[in-house]
């Protein structure tokens, strides 16, 4: 799909939190992602945000074709997505929970917790030329929905 139609039909209502199994024992929990049914891409590349300042404003931005899981691997933090027309907000707060995070969404992530790590898992590796980090620009390509 090109810029515009993934822009065109981007809708928060495809975000959703995948619940990661859990191996919980007495002395400790395990929970693990790996490539199967549950991930709706093939994992490409994982990076993790930590020594945040609670008062971080953490992504101002979309992505082209790049989709996500966000997890609170450690604290809490809040994620909200924006698809020009609606927005949908999610305290992460459990490390066993995913959220999925679909193509040409807008992510704002802030009210960190002391000493959280927010770790995100990608369908692609890095590059600069998938952000739309301008928000004008954003509300430009969302707005056939508007
Ligand atoms: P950015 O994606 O803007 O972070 P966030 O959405 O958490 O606020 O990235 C912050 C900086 O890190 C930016 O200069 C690009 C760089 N970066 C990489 O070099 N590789 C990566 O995989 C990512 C995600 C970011």
């Amino acid at each position: 799909m090109d810029k515009e139609t993934i822009f065109a039909q981007s809708t928060v209502n495809d975000c959703r939190i995948i619940t990661l199994v859990r191996n919980a024992h007495e002395n400790g929990s395990l929970s693990v992602v790996e490539n199967n049914s549950a991930i709706p891409f093939d994992i490409k590349r994982v990076y993790y945000l930590y020594d945040i300042p609670g008062d971080a404003e953490r992504g101002g931005h979309a992505h082209i074709e790049n989709q996500s899981l966000i997890i609170a691997v450690s604290g809490c933090f809040t994620v909200t997505l924006g698809d020009g027309k609606e927005q949908r907000s999610f305290q992460l707060n459990r490390p066993y929970n995913a959220l999925y995070v679909p193509a040409g969404l807008w992510r704002e992530i802030n009210d960190f917790s002391s000493g959280s790590v927010c770790l995100v898992l990608t369908s692609e590796p890095y590059t600069e030329d998938d952000y739309v980090r301008d928000y004008s620009e954003f509300l430009k390509l969302t707005a056939p929905k508007r």
